[in-house]
């Protein structure tokens, strides 16, 4: 009988968000063999025992336990991170910890070993764009040049240091400059990915259901709208961001794993540049696709307030104010491009969460829904 040679993928954070959708795209190809790990894995239940797939629940500060899972696969594909605003000025050693030191060892070990590594990282990085930090003090705000990013040329703007929102970002930025620092000097084979807010089913948690804290958007206004409470906009709602339906992401992360020669040494931004709105466009969106996918249940009126960044987050938050890809690069070497309106994305996600949250009149945020776990772990 032919042996057939599959690839050896390891996705460490396999049981995050993108982890999960990661791994289902993979599976349904016979291509590889995976080795996950995560100190998570309800997203991921209905993989635990597939035949071309190892769960490992270990901890990345068990580096040796890492070492032998990067010796194991051919390409590293690394996901874990702390990745929630709400954490970044709160957890900020903890943020540099995950984001930065743990990362670090393990580029170091893909460089020793001679391991492909696909790294996350973010748009974050960016910070401010040039036309936020200028207020009016630029002649033309509008002009393209001041706002849409482009991967090797834009410059990144970051507050200081006692704002500490910016420990993620300076921690991710930092890695990036080590991983190409290495690619540079000819010792890693690398691509980095720089996702804008992917968004979709599994994306975080409903606090006081399956987990606690500051979920990011997406999950904040699902929790608003599923548990009848008000819709809060930081500082008014008025930054920007671009919404990526999880699926188009996949397919570029895909891509990337198919095509090393086209992503070898190259940083990319996967976004949906079509899909920019503001935040408080992003609630009023929200609100009449709930009305449109639960047209059976009583709507009231839902409450949309504004709150201070400093209430909503604590002391040391800045937000970056905008943020739209270039994405010509993804396009030209990867073939890809995002296919996935605003509106679609947003009501895909809103329906996984009805689905996953079920419904607002049986279940209570008083206390933990006892199918919650199974729920949740099952995927969509
Ligand atoms: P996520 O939080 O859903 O997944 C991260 C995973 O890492 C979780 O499953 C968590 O359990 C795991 N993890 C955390 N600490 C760990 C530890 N010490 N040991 C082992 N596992 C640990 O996040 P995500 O949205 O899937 O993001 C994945 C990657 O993409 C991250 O690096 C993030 O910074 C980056 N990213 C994501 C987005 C997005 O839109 N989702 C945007 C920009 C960047
Ligand atoms: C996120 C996270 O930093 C990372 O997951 C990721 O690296 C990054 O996006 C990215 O895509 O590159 P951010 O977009 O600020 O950053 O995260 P969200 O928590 O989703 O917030 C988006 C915007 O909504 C912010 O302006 C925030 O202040 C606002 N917000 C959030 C509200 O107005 N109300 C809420 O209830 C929650």
């Amino acid at each position: 009988m032919m042996e057939i040679h599959r690839e050896k993928l390891c996705l460490l954070g396999v049981g995050g968000f993108i982890g999960s959708h990661l791994l289902k795209r993979l599976l349904d190809s016979d291509r590889y063999e995976i080795c996950g790990l995560d100190v998570a894995s309800s997203k991921i239940s209905k993989y635990i025992d597939h035949p071309r797939f190892t769960f490992k629940r270990i901890n990345v500060d068990n580096t040796d336990a890492v070492r032998k899972i990067v010796e194991w696969s051919d390409t590293v594909v690394s996901l874990v991170a702390i990745c929630n605003p709400a954490e970044y000025n709160q957890i900020p050693l903890d943020v540099i910890d995950i984001n930065f030191v743990r990362p670090l060892e393990l580029v170091e070990m893909c460089v020793e070993l001679d391991k492909r590594l696909i790294h996350f990282s973010t748009s974050e990085i960016y910070g401010k764009t040039i036309q936020g930090m200028a207020g009016d003090g630029l002649k033309d705000p509008e002009a393209e040049e001041h706002y849409i990013l482009k991967e090797d040329e834009s410059p990144l703007i970051m507050g200081p240091i006692s704002a500490q929102r910016w420990s993620y970002a300076a921690a991710k930025q930092l890695l990036e400059r080590v991983i190409y620092a290495h690619g540079h000097a000819g010792n890693l084979d690398y691509t980095i990915i720089r996702p804008l807010n992917f968004v979709g089913a599994r994306m975080d948690y409903i606090p006081g259901v399956d987990g606690d804290g500051v979920p990011r958007v997406l999950a904040c206004f699902m929790e608003a709208l599923l548990f009848d409470k008000p819709l809060q906009l930081v500082d008014g709602g008025a930054a920007r961001r671009c919404f990526t339906a999880i699926d188009d992401a996949i397919d570029a992360i895909e891509k990337v794993i198919e095509r090393p020669d086209a992503s070898r040494n190259q940083i990319f931004h996967f976004g949906n540049p079509d899909n920019e709105c503001t935040i408080e466009e992003l609630a009023y969106l929200m609100i009449d696709l709930y009305k449109e996918l639960r047209p059976h249940i009583e709507h009231k009126e839902y409450e949309v307030v504004s709150v201070p960044s400093e209430n909503f987050y604590g002391e040391g938050y800045e937000d970056c104010d905008r943020r739209v890809p270039d994405i010509s690069k993804a396009k030209s070497l990867l073939d890809w491009y995002p296919e996935t309106n605003l509106r679609d994305s947003m009501r895909v996600a809103v329906q996984s969460f009805i689905e996953y949250y079920g419904d607002k009149d049986q279940r209570s945020l008083n206390g933990v829904d006892p199918t919650r776990e199974a729920v949740n772990g099952s995927l969509v």
